[in-house]
């Protein structure tokens, strides 16, 4: 059995701050994992941050069952929750019910993300009813992007932080065991956290948040592009990759890659 367990999260709500990253293959997982996270989430950000789409939307099930697998294969110890992408779970619930099974059975993930509010709790309740443990995620859903017009932050008038709030309990009570806040103002996401009897895992949702979850490309510096003012980057690696393959072409097209000391000896 895992160190971490859905228990053990659910038991952590108060006590224990939770820092999740997003993986979306076996090596990034593994470290991660070594570094003692207890939450690893296979992100369909995987559709932006590895597939370069400019949404989430694309992602199907077989890309989020092929990079769960991965995933799943690099841990040990961390809880690995696999994210249901766009129309996994908006159709049906036998149809959300089969696909996080998928996930489970054929992935190897512990638990499944769905996006959105009270609305979902039918579905909440029918997943965890069958053995499958649900984080939630309210604020900004990426997968409604469309809907929101842009990914902006949510929760900015009373009437829709009084929303947010009742989406949260709404699912707890149905039984995520988790819920991520993403894009709230810091005051709504300590509101939240303090209305909710899970941990809250937020992203750009203020230090209120039980828990904190970043994309990993994003925290290490792997991304080109401006990111939003929630993420704190903990490595530049994008200078250092490009400066090494750089590096590389260069010394193989002037012949100094590869010398002797990197060849086999010949002969008996
Ligand atoms: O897909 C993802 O990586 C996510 C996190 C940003 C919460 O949903």
């Amino acid at each position: 059995m895992k160190i971490w367990t859905v228990t053990r999260i659910r038991q952590a709500k108060g006590k224990q701050k939770l820092p999740c990253l997003t993986a979306y293959d076996c090596t990034t997982a593994r470290m991660i994992d070594e570094a003692g996270i207890p939450l690893i989430l296979v992100g369909d950000s995987l559709g932006m941050t590895v597939l370069g789409y400019d949404t989430t939307l694309p992602v199907t099930m077989e890309q989020m069952l092929h990079h769960t697998a991965a995933v799943a294969r690099g841990v040990k110890n961390a809880l690995v929750i696999a994210d249901m992408p766009f129309l996994s779970y908006q159709t049906s619930i036998e149809t959300g019910i089969t696909n996080a099974g998928r996930l489970i059975k054929e992935a190897g993930a512990d638990a499944v993300k769905i996006e959105g509010g009270a609305f979902r709790a039918d579905l909440v309740r029918a997943l965890t009813a069958n053995g499958i443990p649900v984080m939630g995620h309210i604020g900004l859903t990426p997968q409604s992007v469309r809907e929101l017009g842009g990914f902006k932050v949510q929760g900015r008038t009373q009437t829709a932080a009084a929303k947010l709030c009742q989406d949260a309990v709404a699912l707890a009570e149905a039984g995520v065991f988790t819920l991520v806040l993403e894009c709230l103002p810091s005051s709504l996401g300590a509101e939240i956290t303090a209305v909710t009897p899970v941990p809250t895992i937020g992203i750009g949702a203020g230090p209120g948040c039980d828990g904190q979850v970043l994309v990993s490309h994003d925290m290490l510096g792997l991304q080109d592009q401006p990111l939003p003012r929630f993420v704190k980057r903990y490595a530049e690696l994008a200078p250092q990759m490009r400066d090494a393959f750089a590096a590389y072409a260069k010394e193989v097209a002037d012949g100094t890659f590869p010398r002797a000391e990197h060849g086999y000896e010949g002969g008996a």
